[in-house]
């Protein structure tokens, strides 16, 4: 077998920062990206496209199986999505895709179909991704596990800037509310809650602009890749 490529996961709640930081991560090392959280989104973009209700779950499993997704980091935008060959709009970003993608979360079935198609996204010369079990869950052999938090406050302000700018009409206080809730269900679901690996580092983004973030990150990467002794081309480009 050859060995394992390095992995680098980003859990966190909504909002944390986690796919800005993730995608520009990814660049800087020449790795690839999975943005995990659209991979749920974007099974529920299908299941609306072929008017698939989500509480029929043979159905749902059925589309899950068959679904086609790539993930091309796109920063400062979020990651370019392309499912079942055609390229997914605005609307995968929407609250209301979110909180589909949040329902479908909490079924353990799904997740188990979902989760192959999540590890493919493992390829030399290495993986950024982001999500809420990445690190405990789907690449627990993870060379560096980060876990990414701000205050619900700061998530809430990030999340109404980036949704008024996209055109959405969105109320701050309507935002404040609707991450407190997904948060919640997020972390009390049964199926991989979200939670901190026990060897993820702990970063808080509230006080920290992205750039400290990344910077943060790839220092922490650099360390674990030398201690690790995985040398790669990308890792000069994005580590010094
Ligand atoms: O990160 P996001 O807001 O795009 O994620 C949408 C939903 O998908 C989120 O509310 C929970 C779910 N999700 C998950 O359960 N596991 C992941 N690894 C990523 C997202």
């Amino acid at each position: 077998m050859p060995p394992e490529s390095p992995v680098l996961t980003l859990d966190g709640p909504s909002g944390a920062g986690k796919g800005a930081v993730g995608q520009i991560c990814a660049v800087r090392l020449g790795w690839h990206y999975l943005d995990s959280g659209a991979v749920y989104r974007a099974l529920a973009h299908v299941l609306e496209k072929k008017s698939i209700n989500i509480r029929s779950l043979d159905d749902v499993l059925k589309a899950a199986h068959e679904m086609n997704f790539e993930c091309h980091p796109n920063p400062p935008e979020p990651a370019r999505i392309i499912i079942n060959g055609e390229s997914a709009g605005a609307e995968l970003r929407s609250e209301a895709a979110g909180e589909i993608a949040s329902e479908l979360a909490r079924e353990p079935r799904i997740r188990s179909v979902l989760l192959g198609l999540q590890r493919n996204a493992s390829r030399p010369p290495g993986l950024v991704t982001d999500g809420r079990d990445m690190g405990t869950v789907v690449f627990p052999q993870a060379v560096l596990k980060i876990f990414l938090t701000a205050s619900p406050e700061e998530r809430a302000h990030r999340r109404y800037n980036q949704l008024k700018l996209k055109g959405f009409d969105v109320s701050l206080a309507g935002l404040f509310q609707a991450i407190q809730e997904r948060d919640t269900r997020d972390a009390e679901r049964n199926a991989s809650p979200l939670k901190a690996a026990a060897d993820a580092v702990l970063v808080d983004s509230t006080d920290l602009t992205i750039e400290e973030v990344v910077t943060r990150v790839l220092n922490l990467l650099r360390t674990r890749l030398e201690i690790a002794g995985i040398d790669t081309v990308e890792q000069e480009s994005g580590l010094t």
